[in-house]
């Protein structure tokens, strides 16, 4: 078998750079480990930035989008028991953020992918990669208890952080590492949204985030220490602790209701330098990890994708390597300012286990301050809704 591009993982990444390079007549066959079924399910991340909109939107998988999707032009910054108003569109010339779930992009993608009658093959097993090195990479795996080689021009490591592509650049890469010392407990509640916009909430307990799905669905978060058990939260004490971390003093709070899905998951800051070996190459999560403070891990998966489908095309137009070749520089561009805002925000809304009442007034005080100050919320606002990004394709 061959084909132009062989891309590992239908993830957002995997499924969205099969989608721009069928766009360009570009061939490609996706393989992924998990089924169909567990990749929708999977909960994970709801807000898109303006660029992620912008790209779906200009290559023709927004409908449901622009149905399904809540557009907001603000968000709540709340601490010391008081919420402060984020005016995104404001403070960004008209940009905002969209709440959509990961899982429905996923889901729009699939059937856009589906429509093209391109190859996705869901449950191959023992997936790896030989002769990246070469002009002609091939991926070794199974289908159906049988031996599988696929040879392809190019290899895209679309595998997400537990992926088998990063393993397999070899020892010229540097990996840049952070670990934090808490997680997000997060739940899925069949409650319908009390506030219309997303609340990031410090408070001495720790950090809290509102969010939501849908009109009928809230979507809560709050930091728990990173190996924290499920099982020790049971929803009565999961409602508690939520209600103390984020209601206000103005009596705003969250509507309660039946909790349909809860886990936690660990935080961490993770870069790959460079993003590539070969004709591997990688994008989202196989390659960099960022905190979900942010909100930004499905926006970096989208922008690696566009700059390596527009160099894989202007590959196949022109016979010229050179945006392969900057591929991993222009991706790390951004990855790197996203990084840092990602930190940023989780140092900014979290209580670290080795702080003292210093660091607690401090952080107090920097909240005070973006708060009051027109010129820290519009550099808070503009990464907010993601850095400005040439969606042309
Ligand atoms: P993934 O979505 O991980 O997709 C990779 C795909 O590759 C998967 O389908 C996987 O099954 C497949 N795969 C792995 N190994 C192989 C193999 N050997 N062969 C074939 N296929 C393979 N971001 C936010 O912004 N907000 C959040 O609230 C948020 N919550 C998250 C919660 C969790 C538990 C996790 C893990 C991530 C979360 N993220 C969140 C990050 C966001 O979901 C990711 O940044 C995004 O999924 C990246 O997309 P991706 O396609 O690069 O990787
Ligand atoms: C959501 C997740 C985030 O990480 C975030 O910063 C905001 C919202 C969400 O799942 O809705």
């Amino acid at each position: 078998m061959h084909t132009q591009v062989g891309i590992i993982g239908a993830g957002p990444a995997g499924l969205l750079l099969g989608h721009l390079l069928h766009l360009k007549g570009i061939d490609s066959v996706i393989l992924e480990r998990r089924n169909h079924e567990y990749v929708i399910d999977r909960v994970r991340a709801g807000v898109l930035e303006q660029f992620t909109v912008d790209l779906m939107t200009q290559t023709g998988v927004e409908a449901r989008l622009h149905r399904e999707g809540m557009r907001h032009d603000s968000l709540y910054l709340s601490f010391a028991g008081r919420r402060h108003h984020v005016p995104l569109a404001e403070l960004t010339g008209g940009k905002a953020i969209y709440v959509y779930g990961q899982n429905e992009v996923v889901k729009d993608l699939m059937d856009a992918r589906i429509a093209t009658g391109r190859p996705l093959h869901y449950e191959v097993q023992n997936v790896s990669v030989h002769n990246i090195d070469s002009s002609k990479p091939a991926i070794h795996y199974e289908a159906d208890g049988k031996q599988e080689e696929l040879k392809c021009d190019f290899i895209a490591g679309c595998d997400g952080f537990h992926g088998i592509c990063r393993p397999a650049l070899g020892d010229a890469v540097t990996f840049y590492d952070k670990i934090y010392p808490f997680g997000w407990l997060g739940i899925l509640a069949e409650a319908a949204p009390s506030s219309e916009a997303l609340v990031y909430t410090y408070h001495e307990r720790g950090f809290a985030l509102f969010s939501m799905r849908s009109p009928r669905i809230t979507r809560l978060y709050f930091q728990v220490p990173p190996d924290e058990d499920i099982d020790k939260w049971p929803d009565d004490a999961i409602w508690d602790e939520m209600l103390k971390r984020l209601s206000t003093q103005d009596g705003w709070k969250p509507n309660v209701g039946r909790i349909l899905n809860k886990n936690v998951t660990a935080m961490r800051s993770f870069v790959t330098e460079p993003m590539r070996a070969g004709r591997l190459y990688l994008a989202g999560d196989s390659a960099h990890i960022v905190p979900p403070t942010g909100a930004k891990g499905l926006n970096l998966a989208a922008s690696d994708v566009l700059h390596l489908a527009r160099a894989i095309a202007s590959f196949y137009g022109t016979g010229k390597t050179d945006l392969l070749d900057q591929y991993s520089d222009t991706a790390l561009q951004r990855v790197w300012k996203t990084q840092r805002f990602s930190w940023w925000m989780t140092q900014t809304l979290h209580r670290f286990p080795d702080e003292n009442p210093f660091d607690y007034k401090r952080q107090l005080a920097d909240l005070d301050y973006i708060t009051g100050s027109r010129a820290a919320l519009t550099s808070l606002a503009e990464n907010y809704v993601g850095l400005p990004l040439d969606v042309s394709f």
